[in-house]
């Protein structure tokens, strides 16, 4: 009786808190929130962020955040836990999030981070402001991935590094409306930028990341992680995505 409770509230009154206290009329927006307010629950009404540095560095293939310094560094799609936090070296960090305002009750008003909210059209910063650019886990969620792909180019400066950690292969769900491939990552942004590595690896079954710090079983399937690290090209090729 008590589980079932907690089911119904977890589904529909918790739901219906977002979308209307919070104004989040959008239930991808609504959906996505629940999400994190449940793990900011669960982990003790705060949200950890320690696993990004080594996580983010490994995206980057660096040893460390010097090639941060004095650089403006974003993440698109940052959630709330303070995925920047660990950058100190950065002279700016930027975290762009359509639910950036939302996060601010999940305590994201702590961190020693700049938080921009972007639209599902715009990001709302100057074409080419930003050194260096990460994105994880978020471009799947976006409504509008070529939209959302030209915003991240714009924003990022031409040479700037792009370093980016993409869902590849996942059957589209209410908050992550995009089924990636390789194919349509390449038309809509790999190939306005120079690859310097590029990365496939099955989901571990764990942490999603593992297959790229320890190899996968032989026969591994399912969907996969694709890591990209690259510079925007200095002219944006026109036409076709
Ligand atoms: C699965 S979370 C990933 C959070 C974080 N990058 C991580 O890996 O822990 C996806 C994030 O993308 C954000 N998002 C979805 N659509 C977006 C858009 N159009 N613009 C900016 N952020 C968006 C969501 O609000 C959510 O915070």
């Amino acid at each position: 009786m008590i589980a079932a409770l907690k089911r119904y509230y977890w589904k529909y009154v918790d739901y219906w808190w977002c979308r209307l206290r919070l104004g989040l009329k959008d239930p991808k927006h609504a959906h996505e929130f629940r999400f994190w307010r449940k793990r900011w629950r669960d982990e003790g009404r705060c949200l950890r962020n320690g696993h990004y540095e080594r996580l983010m560095l490994a995206m980057a293939g660096e040893p460390d955040q010097s090639f941060l310094q004095d650089k403006t560094v974003a993440d698109f799609g940052c959630g709330p836990r303070g995925s920047l936090c660990w950058a100190t070296q950065a002279r700016e960090r930027i975290g762009i999030d359509v639910l950036a305002e939302a996060y601010k009750h999940l305590g994201a008003a702590r961190h020693n981070v700049r938080y921009v909210r972007s639209t599902e059209q715009e990001i709302p910063l100057a074409s080419g402001s930003v050194d260096v650019l990460f994105t994880l886990n978020a471009m799947d969620h976006v409504h509008n991935l070529d939209v959302m792909c030209g915003e991240l180019l714009r924003i990022l400066k031409p040479g700037g590094a792009f370093i980016g950690s993409f869902n590849l292969d996942e059957e589209p769900g209410v908050s992550e409306p995009q089924t990636l491939t390789p194919e349509l990552l390449e038309a809509h942004l790999l190939r306005h930028l120079d690859v310097s590595s590029r990365r496939v690896a099955p989901t571990g079954p764990n942490n999603t990341y593992e297959y790229f710090f320890t190899p996968a079983p032989p026969g591994a399937s399912g969907p996969r992680k694709l890591w990209i690290r690259g510079r925007r090209k200095q002219e944006l090729k026109r036409g076709g995505g």
